[in-house]
């Protein structure tokens, strides 16, 4: 299949919407990271996904609006902490997961009968969701396993030959996935941790709970409460190692970690400015909100450059820190050495 890529002009938009509309596939920029779209209500450009993605069937999508009035065409009821949080925080960085109207195709939700619901604050975004005309169920635009992909360059790589269009929109704003916050159990619950973090809900009012497997690998034996948290994530080729702490500790541990890589070409994702001889350093910047917006596309690189192991720093410092940990110690698969 040959893959048209696409600007942002109207013109293009109109030409991806139409796509979407016949039941094709077009991969667009969101803030967070980019998606590979198709219309929600059709079952076989969904099935499309999965198998352009590679993605389990049983992993279901987040369907993508552009005006709240969609949701009633996709939800069956919205709980009062679910409305808090779409009046505070949509369009943006965050995905309810509400009861499901009978008409959103099971493929959709792998069966679920809940159903992830997005309003990205991307403009671009909200053009294609509107020339489409319909909601647009997209994951993320990555092969599955590799990490999601923040520019269009990284898309291309995944996704040549497989889809039908690219919109390249530039680098993606937050550059972690969507926090999702899941409003169908007793209390709301945070199931992945994103650019709305913790304390922006709690600011709200909101009594809400983190799910306890964000920190951690799931046991064999058990069902998670988002079917993507079982599957392995962001990981590139290299194999990766947290080094978490305070700056001083960190570099000192790296330093004499470096000296054992054993002839392999090794690669440190640094924080702080910092000299480290014979590795490729690639900046993730002071701050997590930086540390975020970096991650994906230095996963990516390191595999570029050939990098056999690599060293990230770490130190939690801000409300992006958790969204950046869950991440990364996935790329890591949890080796983690706390200094
Ligand atoms: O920021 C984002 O959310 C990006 C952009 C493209 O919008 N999308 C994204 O999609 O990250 P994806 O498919 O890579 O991740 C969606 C996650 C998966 O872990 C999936 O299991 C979970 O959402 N999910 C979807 N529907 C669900 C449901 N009904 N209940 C629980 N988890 C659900
Ligand atoms: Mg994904």
């Amino acid at each position: 299949m040959e893959t048209k890529l696409l600007t942002t002009s109207e013109k293009d938009i109109n030409t991806a919407g139409g796509i979407i509309a016949d039941g094709g596939l077009v991969a667009f920029p969101t803030e967070t990271v980019y998606g590979l779209g198709a219309s929600a209500f059709d079952i076989g450009a969904a099935k499309k996904i999965y198998a352009a993605k590679g993605r389990p069937s049983d992993n279901p999508l987040i369907v993508h609006i552009a005006d709240k009035l969609q949701l009633s065409d996709i939800a069956a009821e919205i709980p009062n902490e679910a409305k808090i949080v779409i009046d505070k925080f949509m369009p943006g960085p965050i995905t309810v997961i509400l009861k499901k109207k009978p008409s959103v195709p099971d493929t959709v939700t792998a069966g679920l009968q809940t159903v992830a619901i997005r309003f990205p604050s991307n403009e671009t975004a909200q053009r294609l969701i509107k020339a489409a005309g319909v909601p647009i169920a997209a994951p993320s635009a990555n092969l599955s396993g590799k990490p999601s992909p923040t520019t269009a360059a990284h898309v291309i790589a995944d996704m040549t030959g497989r889809i039908d269009a690219i919109i390249d929109g530039g680098a993606c704003d937050v550059g972690v996935e969507s926090t999702i916050v899941d409003f169908t159990g007793d209390k709301p619950e945070i199931l992945r941790p994103g650019g709305v973090t913790y304390d922006d809900l709690k600011a709200v009012g909101l009594d809400i709970i983190i799910n306890k497997n964000i920190l951690k690998s799931i046991g064999a034996n058990e069902v998670p409460k988002s079917p993507g948290m079982k599957y392995k994530h962001y990981a590139p080729n290299a194999e990766v190692t947290v080094v978490e702490g305070e700056k001083d500790a960190v570099q000192k541990k790296i330093k004499e970690l470096l000296k054992g890589v054993d002839g392999k070409t090794a690669g440190v994702l640094a924080m702080y400015g910092a000299e480290y001889d014979d590795a490729v350093i690639l900046t993730a910047g002071e701050s997590n909100r930086e540390y975020a917006k970096n991650l994906f596309s230095a996963l990516r690189e390191f595999d570029n450059l050939g990098v056999e192991i690599v060293f990230a720093e770490f130190c939690e410092k801000d409300g992006y820190g958790l969204a950046v940990k869950n991440r990364l110690y996935k790329a890591a698969a949890q080796r983690v050495i706390h200094v």
